[in-house]
């Protein structure tokens, strides 16, 4: 099946759009994604770094859906809103969107997984910026964020969201291990935290310790290993001299200006450079 076909024409109010706020999410580069695949094949789809999952709710890939990322707790959400939709939606029910109700939501600790479930979902769309932070015991720290705009998913949009997900995988995972699964035919979106390296008097500095620059050395890797494979890839990173040599190698390499970009050391005049690099059109 290619791309297009797996477009579904079938449009409904929520089904394109991520029912989390998530850092990093790329809504913005959807219309970017969707003509980058047409016409791609696409026997089976892999989301290694999944967060709120733009490009997977807008593609609406058919064939072997597989889709993981670090963070246990996300996942876990997923997999409670796809097998048991109205359970979380009747928890999520009980929550308020007020200060009060936020922190003692943010204290609460969660005995099963469907009131793990709501309770992410609900943090999530009252918190300050939708980011998920956890301290040195892994206890979630964000304030609460006096949103008057919140997007809380309801029934009706948690059992579409349910349905996009029937027989999706979906795996708690690093990406590399991920990435073992992917096979000849298949497409593999990925959407990394974005690191740089910086080269200041010789000495190599890294911005960021979760993802750390030899993460994406890792990545360059397995990004080979599944292009020889026989898969398409498409990366999205920082445009940054340390990202462009390291990826460059492994095909094209697109640059797509994020606009509106509020604040921010790298956004000037509501412009900010990234990278997507793919071998679709490459060879
Ligand atoms: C930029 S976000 C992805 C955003 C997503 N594309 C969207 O549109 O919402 C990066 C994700 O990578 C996850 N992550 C960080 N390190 C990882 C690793 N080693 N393996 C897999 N996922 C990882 C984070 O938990 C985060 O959800």
């Amino acid at each position: 099946m290619d791309a297009q076909t797996a477009i579904a024409q079938v449009k409904s109010k929520h089904a394109e759009t991520p029912f989390l706020r998530w850092a990093g999410g790329k809504r913005w580069l959807v219309p970017e994604i969707l003509k980058l695949v047409e016409n791609v094949r696409l026997d089976g789809y892999h989301e290694p770094f999944l967060g709120g999952g733009s490009v997977f709710f807008a593609l609406r890939p058919g064939g072997q859906v597989r889709l993981s990322d670090l963070n246990m707790d996300l996942i876990t959400v997923y997999r409670r809103v796809r097998d048991n939709p109205s359970g979380v939606a009747d928890r999520l029910a009980r929550y308020e969107n007020t200060s009060d109700c936020y922190y003692a939501a943010r204290a609460a600790k969660p005995t099963t997984d469907d009131d793990l479930a709501a309770r992410f979902v609900y943090l999530n769309h009252t918190s300050y910026n939708g980011i998920y932070r956890v301290n040195l015991k892994g206890e979630y720290n964000v304030p609460y964020g006096n949103r008057t705009n919140t997007r809380i998913p309801d029934r009706a949009w948690l059992e579409e969201v349910s349905k996009r997900l029937q027989g999706v995988e979906l795996q708690g995972r690093s990406f590399e291990i991920s990435l073992g699964d992917v096979k000849e035919g298949d497409l593999v979106f990925l959407d990394p935290p974005y690191t740089v390296a910086h080269n200041n008097n010789g000495f190599v500095k890294y911005n960021q310790h979760l993802f750390s620059f030899e993460d994406q050395k890792l990545l360059a890797k397995s990004i080979k290993e599944i292009s020889e494979r026989g898969a398409n890839f498409i990366l999205t990173n920082a445009a940054h001299k340390s990202i462009d040599e390291l990826f460059s190698p492994l095909g094209r390499k697109i640059t797509v200006a994020r606009r509106n970009v509020i604040g921010g050391v790298n956004a000037s005049r509501g412009r900010a450079d990234e990278y997507v690099f793919t071998n679709i059109g490459a060879k």
